[in-house]
């Protein structure tokens, strides 16, 4: 799978622009502030219906504009289909897949899957525990669609329980509660287990990857990372192993216990949206430890290896790099080459074009706040 074509209307700094991409790389050269991120951006919310900028709306909408539109042309199996979105923000979004209007727009899911690295996701490493549960989310989303669903649903039960935990009005308060958190430890549970899963089969390759970006076998002391998925109402063990049924369980029973302190709090103590994703360089955590360097191998590493699971899965996501050349050298540089070989679509921003190596090819796209013109020599 990979895009064909995007027009996009009143999208971030675009009136209108339209572009026609080649399978394999395609690099998108600009001095900064052009519209380069813009672009990949686009196709990232094509896939995730989110952007890995903002989580406002507002922002993606051209300024002055009340709505934005992204139009694909994708190529799936030699077979081209369309998919329109258009983004209202302080309304409902609304999607077209062929041209024919889908019942609610998170069912375009799946169909473009995409692992984008780009400078932001250095707080994947740095940032609050909720970059990293956000990190987990949106890749299981990229490896099972309805899980955004899910997600979904268990943060309207959440907002719902809140809001009950909250208020003064105390008849009938057990039965009400019952049912959300009946509601809440099935649908946490369910998010839960995805995610231990999900850390289960992104360890082996999260070693290899942070092994060949930090250095390889060059590295003077490149220290084994390792990932620990942290929730305070599983009992300590073997997480891998418990059932959807387990961990149900196990929500409900703390539920109960903490109900007194909940009502105390007027928030919800117990479910997912309270987990850790625990990341150590060799026996320290990554998280205040870790140099500018460790951080960002590491964070480039989770993107990469999270591309290796989907394969794994027998998923081929377009990769998107917005502006990762600048800050590798020419070692690392190479590894990404490697990366950039099998998939089937490949992004790559970069403000000067000689930070991307030329062995790389592709084609070749310079981008300035007015244009986008299409290259096909080496140079600019
Ligand atoms: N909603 C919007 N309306 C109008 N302009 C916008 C909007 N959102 C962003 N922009 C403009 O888009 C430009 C940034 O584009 P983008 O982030 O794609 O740049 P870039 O080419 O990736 O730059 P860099 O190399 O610095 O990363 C900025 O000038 C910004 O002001
Ligand atoms: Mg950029």
């Amino acid at each position: 799978m990979w895009v064909q074509t995007l027009h996009l209307d009143n999208f971030r700094s675009y009136k209108e622009a339209h572009v026609e991409f080649a399978p394999g790389v395609n690099v998108l050269v600009g001095s900064n502030g052009q519209g380069k991120t813009n672009i990949v951006e686009s196709i990232y919310y094509l896939a995730t219906l989110n952007s890995h900028r903002v989580a406002s709306e507002n922002s993606l909408v051209k300024s002055g504009e009340l709505s934005a539109v992204i139009r694909s042309k994708i190529n799936q199996d030699d077979r081209a289909l369309t998919i329109d979105i258009e983004i209202n923000p302080g309304k409902t979004n609304r999607a077209k897949l062929n041209r024919s209007p889908v019942p609610r727009v998170r069912d375009i899911l799946g169909i473009v899957r995409v692992i984008m690295f780009a400078p932001e996701d250095l707080a994947l490493v740095k940032g609050d525990p909720n970059e990293r549960r956000n990190f987990m989310d949106q890749t299981l989303i990229q490896r099972t669609p309805k899980f955004m669903g899910v997600k979904s649903d268990y943060e309207k039960v959440l907002r719902q329980r809140n809001a009950l935990l909250k208020s003064s009005h105390r008849e009938n308060i057990d039965s009400t509660l019952h049912v959300w958190n009946e509601q809440l430890a099935q649908l946490g549970a369910e998010i839960t287990h995805s995610r231990i899963q999900f850390i289960r089969d992104l360890t082996p390759f999260i070693c290899t990857r942070y092994h060949l970006i930090s250095g390889g076998e060059k590295a003077v002391s490149a220290s084994e990372i390792s990932l620990t998925y942290q929730s305070k109402y599983l009992t300590e063990g073997d997480l891998e192993s418990l059932t959807h049924n387990d961990i149900k369980e196990q929500i409900l029973g703390q539920l109960d216990l903490r109900k007194k302190e909940e009502f105390v709090r007027g928030v919800t103590l117990v479910g997912p949206h309270r987990d850790e994703l625990f990341i150590r360089l060799g026996v320290l955590p990554l998280k205040g430890y870790a140099s500018h360097g460790e951080s960002w191998s590491a964070a480039l590493a989770l993107r990469v290896a999270s591309a290796d699971v989907l394969k794994a899965d027998g998923i081929e996501p377009i990769l998107i790099l917005d502006d990762v050349f600048a800050e590798l050298d020419v070692l690392r540089r190479t590894t990404i080459l490697e990366l950039t070989q099998d998939a089937p679509q490949v992004f790559i921003t970069a403000a000067v074009e000689s930070d991307v190596p030329i062995e790389i090819g592709g084609a070749r796209f310079h981008i300035s706040s007015d244009s986008i013109v299409a290259h096909n020599g080496d140079s600019l």
